[in-house]
C-alpha cells in the first residue's frame, strides 16, 4: 500500500494548543510550507523572524480560513480584491492591502499593507478553522533559501527552531503564491505565481499594471532569494553544449532540464525536469535541493519556454540565479 501522509485531529489540536501558546508551527500549503505564529501575539511573530534569520523590515502573509476574515485585517478593500478572493481563494493567490489600524507592525515590517492568503490545502483549512485566528506564515526556509515543499525539507532547513511539523507530504503546487497588490485599483504582480495574470485579467476584466520601483516591498524581489547554496546559471538549450564544456573543465557540474542526457555529455549530474509547467513546478525546489547537495560547483538550469504558462518558474530560475550572477560572468566571460 502506498504510504499516505495523515495528519490526526489530535496533531492539529496539539498544533492549536502550541499556536495559542506563542510557539511555532510549520504546516502544508498548497504551494509551500509554512512556518506559522498567532497573528496575534507579537513575541510569536518576532520568533518567526528568529528562526528564519529574516531581517524585521520584510512583511509577512497572513493565512485566513476564509475571506469573511478579510475586513477584519484589511482597512479597505477595493472591489477588485473582493472579485479575486471570490475566484481565486482558497488557493494560491496573495492579496496585498491597506492594512487595519490595530495591525501589528512586526507583521508588516512597518508597511501600511498588508499581504493575506486563504490556502486551499486541507490540513491547512484544518489547522486554520481550529485555531480560530490568523496564522502569520512565510515559507518554512532560512532566509534567502529554497522554499520547503516537503516535511523533510522543512526539517532540513529549521531544524528544532520549529516546535511542530504538520507533514501533508508533498505540495501540489511546489512554488509561492501569487502576490497582487492594487494601485487606484488597478491590478498589479508583484510576484508571479500559480495564479497566472491572464486569469487576473480576464476576472478583473483590464489589463495588470507593471511593477515600479515605488510598489510595495516584495522581499523575494531581492536577488538572493530563492537560491540554492551553489550558484546556479539559466542557459539556453543552444548554448548548453559549448557552456559544458568550458565548465566542466573547473569542476563538476549539475544540469536541469527537460531533455534527455545528450550523448557525450559533461555533466557530473543531468536532471531531467518534467514538460509541464505545473508538473515542473511542484518539483523544481526539491530537484534543486537534490542537485545543491550533489557537491557540484555549478548548477546549470536550461531555460524554460518564453510563454505566459512559464512565467512563475523563469522568474524563480532568475532569482535563483541572480545570487551567483556576478560569479557566473566573471568565470565565463559571457
Ligand atoms: O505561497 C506562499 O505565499 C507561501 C505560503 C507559506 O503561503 N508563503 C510565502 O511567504 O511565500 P514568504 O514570507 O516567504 O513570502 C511572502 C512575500 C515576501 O516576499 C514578502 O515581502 C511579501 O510576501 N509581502 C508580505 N507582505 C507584503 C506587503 N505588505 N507588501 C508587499 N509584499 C509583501
Ligand atoms: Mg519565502
Amino acid at each position: 500500500m502506498p504510504y499516505r501522509h495523515e495528519v490526526t485531529d489530535e496533531q492539529i489540536e496539539q498544533a492549536v494548543a502550541l499556536l495559542r501558546a506563542g510557539r511555532l508551527v510549520a504546516f502544508p500549503t498548497e504551494t509551500v510550507y509554512g512556518l506559522g505564529a498567532d497573528a496575534s501575539n507579537a513575541s510569536a511573530i518576532r520568533a518567526v523572524f528568529a528562526a528564519k534569520q529574516r531581517p524585521a523590515d520584510h512583511p509577512l502573509i497572513l493565512h485566513l480560513a476564509d475571506m469573511a476574515a478579510l475586513k477584519h485585517w484589511a482597512n479597505a478593500v477595493p472591489r477588485e480584491a473582493w472579485l479575486l478572493a471570490e475566484v481565486f481563494w482558497p488557493g494560491p493567490l496573495t492579496l496585498v492591502l491597506p492594512r487595519a489600524l490595530h495591525v501589528a507592525s512586526e507583521l508588516t515590517g512597518g508597511q501600511s499593507t498588508i499581504a493575506l492568503r486563504v490556502p486551499s490545502n486541507p490540513i491547512a483549512l484544518r489547522l486554520l478553522n481550529a485555531f480560530g485566528g490568523a496564522v502569520a506564515a512565510p515559507s518554512a526556509n532560512r532566509f534567502g533559501r529554497l522554499s520547503p515543499t516537503t516535511a523533510a525539507h522543512v526539517h532540513e532547513e529549521l531544524g528544532d527552531a520549529v516546535d511542530l511539523i504538520l507533514d501533508g507530504g508533498q505540495c501540489a503546487i511546489g512554488i509561492e503564491s501569487t502576490i497582487v497588490s492594487f494601485r487606484s485599483g488597478q491590478a498589479v504582480i508583484l510576484r508571479p505565481g500559480a495564479v497566472t495574470a491572464e486569469q487576473i485579467e480576464d476576472t478583473l476584466h483590464s489589463e495588470i499594471a507593471v511593477p515600479t520601483q515605488s510598489s510595495p516591498r516584495v522581499s523575494g524581489t531581492l536577488a538572493s532569494h530563492y537560491a540554492p547554496r551553489t550558484r546556479l546559471k539559466v542557459v539556453s538549450e543552444d548554448d548548453m553544449e559549448s557552456f559544458l564544456r568550458r565548465e566542466s573543465a573547473k569542476g563538476p557540474v549539475a544540469v536541469l532540464s527537460q531533455r534527455g542526457r545528450p550523448h557525450g555529455t559533461r555533466a557530473a549530474l543531468w536532471q531531467v525536469a518534467p514538460q509541464s509547467p505545473a508538473e515542473y513546478a511542484r518539483h523544481l525546489y526539491g530537484l534543486l535541493r537534490r542537485m545543491d547537495d550533489a557537491g557540484c560547483q555549478l548548477i546549470v538550469a536550461e531555460s524554460v519556454p518564453e510563454l505566459p504558462q512559464w512565467a512563475a518558474i523563469q522568474d524563480r530560475l532568475t532569482r535563483a540565479s541572480a545570487a551567483g550572477f556576478e560569479v557566473a560572468n566573471a568565470a565565463t566571460g559571457t
